[in-house]
């Protein structure tokens, strides 16, 4: 029996195939004789970054943070922690943060000022999902992937309390 919390397909993998080599374009052409450090957040970003990674052909280096706000609920609590910090020293590089998905902003714009403290050349944002219904805080994302209505969404390396990560697809949790 399939898990029915689950809602239907809503974005295919052969959706975000194409999406991540016309974003892996957009990249190569913004930074071009530049080199690149990606910065995946952990857990979710992982499968959106293996896809952007391997869509753009620049000099690249890939680090990985993980951070959390949610716990097992649905809704931020506004508060951001580190539980991994960075390997590489960003110093005078240039990074993408390659993040899962933007519900409040919170995450984002704290990991944003995060890698302008560290004094990175540059800073931009490359979002898998975007739900700008949940935004509490402004903040500019250069790249994204898709935007999304106001539900909760799993797969594709999204997770409710740590499940359906491994969803080649992404869907949502029925109300
Ligand atoms: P923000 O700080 O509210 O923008 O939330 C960002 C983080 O919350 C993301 O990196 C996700 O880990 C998590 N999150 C937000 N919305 C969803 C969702 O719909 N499904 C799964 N995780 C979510
Ligand atoms: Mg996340």
């Amino acid at each position: 029996m399939q898990d029915q919390t689950i809602g239907t397909v809503m974005i295919t993998q052969e959706q975000i195939n194409k999406r991540a080599a016309e974003i892996g374009r957009q990249i190569e052409a913004d930074y071009r004789g530049e080199s690149v450090v990606l910065v995946g957040i952990l857990r979710g970003a992982v499968v959106w970054m293996a896809d952007i990674m391997k869509n753009v052909n620049l000099d690249m280096r890939i680090d990985f943070m993980a951070v959390s706000s949610y716990g097992a609920s649905t809704k931020s609590s506004g508060i951001v922690k580190i539980n991994k910090d960075l390997d590489t020293d960003i110093e005078g590089k240039n990074v993408i943060i390659v993040e899962d998905i933007i519900d409040s902003g919170i995450t984002l714009n704290y990991l944003k000022g995060y890698m302008e403290n560290r004094e990175a050349k540059s800073v931009r944002i490359c979002t898998l999902l975007d739900k700008p219904e949940g935004r509490r805080v402004d903040i500019d994302v250069d790249y994204i992937g898709f935007t999304v209505d106001d539900k909760f969404i799993v797969g594709y390396g999204l997770d409710y309390d740590q499940k359906y990560r491994n969803l080649p697809y992404i869907s949502y949790l029925e109300e």
